[in-house]
């Protein structure tokens, strides 16, 4: 008798296939599917020390923070894996941001800290393995530049054609480099991300290409490892609350999926809360949440957190059903309460991105509200690195008039020790 294997089921209708398929959406109804795992051979104190025993491992795909967890991630993926490696990012306890968030048991899981620099890589890996797996021949996703800079990576890793979608001016400066210079075919479209995302679906549909957005279960599987890691790392006693940046509300489904599995296999003993946070501009997710996700809302959006300027979520449904199970909350913040957050936690000597600063903006914002209580323990997820929009950063310390009240304006000098003299004695951030 063969060992019973992964599962790919549709959500909405319950068709089941294999997990060799290549569908990315199921073939019968066009929902979204999902991956059901066998029994992983351990559960509870023994899947623990399997994973734990791996964490000195240096060469080969247990090096991986995704690939680690390879019988929860995909455990028939072993001969095609395409690793990076990825993962393994660190958890920081920063008293600044703590102190501006107001909560003291603040941590950040710094996902800018993967190779492509954001955590799209944790699902690129397990993406493009499965590309390797079914034998695609070119891979393609829409954007608002992480997917794509990634993609664009793991295809150049696997030898494989790479297509990229972006929306034309909405996508940051490093990210559109990125893709560029891993060699993906880049394509601008004169239309937003939820556009470029329809384009993307129908070409892999009608071109034959195989789409790597996160609506492919593949991805979600990768990303869950996030939400693993850093269970791991707090020795699989779980914080009480999670929170995430939300835009196509794929790291939403998937830290659901992660929570529900993890608390089914025994890894942890109780299920933390998800937050998830959405940019006021593009709230749909918020919205919906407000009114007891009775419909799924649809918006214009605009945001300078160009990662989650997203106004119809793919994931919504599995997202809805990943804070039910979790007792989470949505919640929004401000561009400037975004702006903020990202420059206490850039001159904490972190660094992120604006959408990944949504997170700690949220904790704030939850903290005020009472949502989360004092002493309760927060990890907010930072999804990007500070060097992927650099405009942002310049906009904010250089540009914006009047300066922000943390802007760290650079002072032009003649070149004279005097000058460098007085420049020293400024109060920051004023100009000479
Ligand atoms: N943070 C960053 C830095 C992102 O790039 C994204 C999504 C998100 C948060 C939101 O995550 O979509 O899973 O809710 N970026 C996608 C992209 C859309 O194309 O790079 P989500």
């Amino acid at each position: 008798m063969s060992a019973p294997s992964t599962r790919q089921r549709c959500a909405s209708c319950g068709y089941e296939t294999l997990d060799t398929d290549a569908h990315t959406r199921c073939p019968r109804c066009q929902g979204l599917l999902e991956l059901h795992h066998p029994e992983a051979p351990d559960t509870g104190p023994a899947l623990r020390k399997l994973f734990d025993g791996r964490l000195s491992v240096r060469t080969g795909p247990h090096a991986s923070g995704v690939w680690r967890f390879s019988e929860i991630v995909l455990p028939a993926a072993s001969g095609n894996i395409v690793s990076y490696p990825e993962g393994n990012t660190p958890l920081l306890d920063r008293a600044a941001v703590s102190e501006w968030a107001g909560v003291s048991g603040l941590m950040l899981k710094h996902e800018g800290l993967n190779p492509t620099g954001s955590f799209k890589d944790r699902g690129m890996t397990v993406g493009v393995t499965q590309a390797r797996r079914v034998g695609a021949t070119a891979v393609a996703c829409a954007s608002t530049g992480n997917t794509g800079a990634s993609l664009a990576a793991y295809a150049a890793l696997a030898g494989l054609p790479a297509l990229v979608i972006v929306p034309q001016g909405q996508v940051a400066v490093g990210k559109l480099a990125q893709a560029l210079a891993y060699g993906a075919r880049t394509l601008v479209v004169r239309a937003n991300f939820d556009r470029c995302l329809e384009l993307a679906d129908e070409a892999s549909e009608k071109l034959g290409v195989y789409l790597l957005n996160s609506i492919n279960p593949f991805r979600l599987e990768g990303q869950k490892t996030i939400v693993l890691e850093l269970l791991q790392q707090l020795g699989w006693e779980p914080p009480d609350w999670i929170l995430v940046p939300a835009g196509n509300l794929g790291n939403t489904a998937a830290f659901g999926k992660a929570l529900s599995e993890a608390r089914r296999w025994g890894l942890i003993g109780r299920v933390p809360r998800l937050g998830a946070v959405q940019a006021v501009g593009a709230a749909p997710f918020s919205a919906g949440f407000r009114e007891g996700f009775v419909r799924r809302h649809r918006v214009e959006p605009h945001t300078l957190a160009t990662a989650i300027n997203i106004g119809n979520p793919a994931s919504w449904d599995r997202a809805v059903r990943a804070i039910r199970e979790t007792d989470g909350v949505v919640t929004d913040v401000s561009d400037d309460e975004i702006l903020e957050a990202k420059a206490v936690v850039d001159a904490s000597g972190v660094g992120c991105e604006p959408a990944s600063a949504a997170s700690v903006a949220g904790a704030r914002r939850l903290v005020r509200e009472g949502v989360i209580r004092l002493g309760e323990r927060v990890v907010a997820v930072l999804t990007g690195h500070v060097l992927k929009d650099p405009a942002a950063v310049t906009s904010y310390h250089v540009e914006t008039e009047p300066a922000p009240a943390r802007a760290n304006r650079p002072v032009e000098i003649e070149p004279r020790l005097e000058a460098v003299a007085t420049a020293l004695r400024m109060p920051h951030g004023s100009r000479p």
